[in-house]
């Protein structure tokens, strides 16, 4: 019989994943562009490795990244350190496929079912926590989608399901379908939520929140490492923007340019904030604000070299430091926060009511 590393969470907070009764660490770790992409072999080990021993035991992949590679690579990885399948949660999305065939990509019950045993073989386990859709297909009814996703948990190839940068009405009807035909909803939305986005994730789905609990597993909390304060001065040759120039092209652009060139200011502000009354870098100051939002149910890390990974989890001790009067300081510097839905003229309620 193997040995079996056990996990100790250390200092890990634990939220549930919205409204379900599945615990997820408040920061995971993800593969996007990095684990089976510019990270293989050893190196992927080393990351994952670090992670899990500071208390990191949710990681993230998906079907089209490094067209399947990532979740080769995380699978691989996972069975060599010897992790106990039920110390961990593992979360894989579908939608982009590995081929471009017509059925090999999109939401169609051929897709999610064909695309779920392609990623567990690939990825090496008989289950994945949760499975996301990685993003909406407007070319499938939602019965369909709903269907498919119910009947992967039926078999046991998936405990739960989510959706990736659907819309609030898209999820309402995927819970309105579900509800209606007695079927598993989603209970999470895997979206880019960070200082620079943040309509989508808190204004738009603020209903969906509250009528459904829905949970949010970030991505891209440090804009790609632009909330790292790396890009002030240019863009280093060892960096993620360096690497997929292409990819971020339109980034490149706005960086010598007005947009570009304000948020820069803005990470620069805010850094003089972080270190002055924090003790803290803008990373962990970045990290922590979003960990701090209630909807939040984990931020999904994303890390080239395993001291990322280390630096960034100091975010958890600031997530405390972040008072109101801190919250307002940040929010001065970016001027970006979502005007609040109108009343139409009827009375403000209670602030400690039920809004
Ligand atoms: N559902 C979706 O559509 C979707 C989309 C994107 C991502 N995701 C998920 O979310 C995860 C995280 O997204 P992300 O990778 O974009 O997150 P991110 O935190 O915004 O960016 C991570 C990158 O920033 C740099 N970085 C991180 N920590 C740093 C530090 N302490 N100092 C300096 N640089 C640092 C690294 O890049 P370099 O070192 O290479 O510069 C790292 O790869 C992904 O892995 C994936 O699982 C989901």
């Amino acid at each position: 019989m193997s040995v079996k590393t056990e996990f100790d969470p250390k200092n890990m907070p634990f939220r549930r994943l919205g409204p379900s009764g599945l615990r997820v660490p408040v920061f995971s770790l993800g593969g996007w562009l990095t684990l089976g992409g510019t990270v293989v072999g050893d190196p992927v080990k080393e990351i994952i490795k670090v992670a899990f021993e500071n208390g990191i035991n949710m990681f993230d992949t998906a079907e089209g990244y490094a067209k399947g590679h990532s979740e080769v690579e995380m699978g691989r990885v996972i069975k060599e350190l010897g992790y106990r399948r039920s110390d961990l949660v593992i979360t894989t999305k579908l939608f982009f496929g590995t081929r471009t065939g017509p059925n090999d990509t999109g939401l169609s019950r051929k897709h999610i079912i064909e695309g779920t045993q392609e990623s567990l073989d690939r990825l090496g386990l008989d289950y994945v926590d949760v499975l996301f859709a990685h993003r909406p297909d407007y070319t499938t009814p939602m019965e369909e989608v709903v269907r498919a996703f119910n009947y992967v948990i039926e078999k046991g190839w998936a405990f739960y399901w989510a959706t990736s940068e659907w819309s609030a009405r898209d999820i309402e009807e995927a819970y309105h379908v579900a509800e209606k035909l007695n079927l598993i909803p989603p209970i999470a939305e895997q979206c880019q939520h960070h200082m620079f986005h943040r309509e989508r994730p808190e204004k738009e789905y603020a209903p969906v929140y509250k009528k459904y609990s829905i949970g949010t597993t970030v991505w891209s909390a440090l804009a790609s490492g632009l909330l790292t304060g790396k890009y002030n001065n240019g863009i280093p040759a060892d960096s993620r923007f360096a690497a997929h120039s292409d990819f971020f092209k339109d980034t490149l652009k706005s960086l010598n340019e007005e947009e570009g060139l304000s948020k820069i200011r803005k990470v620069q502000a805010l850094t003089k904030l972080a270190e002055t009354e924090l003790g803290c870098s803008v990373t962990h100051l970045a990290l922590a604000w979003i960990a701090k939002n209630p909807n939040t149910s984990t931020v999904i890390l994303g890390a080239s070299k395993p001291e990322q990974v280390v630096d960034n989890l100091k975010a958890l001790d600031v997530i405390p430091k972040l008072t109101p009067e801190i919250l307002d300081k940040i929010e001065t510097i970016l001027q970006n926060k979502p005007a609040p839905s109108p009343t139409f003229g009827r009375p403000l309620l209670d602030a400690y009511g039920r809004q």
